[in-house]
């Protein structure tokens, strides 16, 4: 399972990036925003500081909602570096311009998947990836990895290509359960990975290691 860092935060990205389990970024505009990175041209700057960083796919998400504009943006976004992914929301129009990507080798991540039917969809146009948000359905008083599990053997059955990429990831469990449930990748903020280096026993372990260490 890849594992992508879900931030525009340079710092954050930097500290993931060194544990040298990285293999992507995700991005997104209220990440952009929480960042205070405005306008245009400093948008398309930041994407290429983090492809500066990060060595793997890097998602850039377009803001159009109609087939021309998402192609427009698309093609801008795609030329920044190879490593972009573009971004593209599931709506008919994002579905359409997913299509025209694939067809002209831009690789695309399907965003704010909510369903089995929205994912088939995704992966019928040929997504590389397609983004099931598994925080927000949890919030919704549903199940998020309940949709994971559900995609990801939709796509064994059917031999789909796209790789689920969960997102919306809130804690350490939500990754272990993706990593059970078959998603490809997971996109999260540094804290839920942080997250998984801890245990009290490891530290109480090392602690009595390094106490006897002394005796040695
Ligand atoms: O990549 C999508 C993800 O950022 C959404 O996360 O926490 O805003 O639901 P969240």
């Amino acid at each position: 399972m890849k594992f992508f860092i879900d931030t525009a935060n340079l710092d954050q990205i930097r500290e993931a990036n060194a544990l040298g389990i990285l293999d992507g970024v995700t991005t997104n505009p209220s990440l952009m925003a929480k960042e205070g990175i405005k306008g245009n041209e400093a948008v398309l700057q930041h994407y290429r500081n983090i492809c500066e960083i990060v060595e793997g796919d890097i998602s850039a998400e377009v803001l159009g909602t109609d087939f021309n504009t998402i192609i427009e943006e698309g093609k801008v976004l795609a030329a920044l570096h190879p490593n972009i992914v573009v971004k593209v929301p599931m709506i008919k129009d994002g579905v359409k311009a997913i299509k025209w990507f694939t067809d002209n080798g831009i690789k695309t991540n399907c965003t704010l998947i909510f369903s089995a039917g929205q994912a088939i969809l995704a992966a019928k146009a040929g997504a590389t990836y397609v983004s099931p948000f598994i925080g927000r359905i949890d919030d919704s008083g549903w199940d998020g990895m309940q949709l994971i599990s559900q995609i990801s053997s939709i796509y064994a059955v059917q031999g789909f290509k796209s790789q689920i990429l969960a997102a919306s990831i809130r804690n350490a469990n939500h990754i272990i359960d993706c990593a059970e449930a078959g998603a490809h990748v997971i996109t999260s903020p540094l804290d839920p990975i942080l997250g998984l280096l801890k245990h009290p026993l490891t530290d109480i372990g090392l602690a009595k290691f390094l106490e006897d260490a002394k005796k040695m």
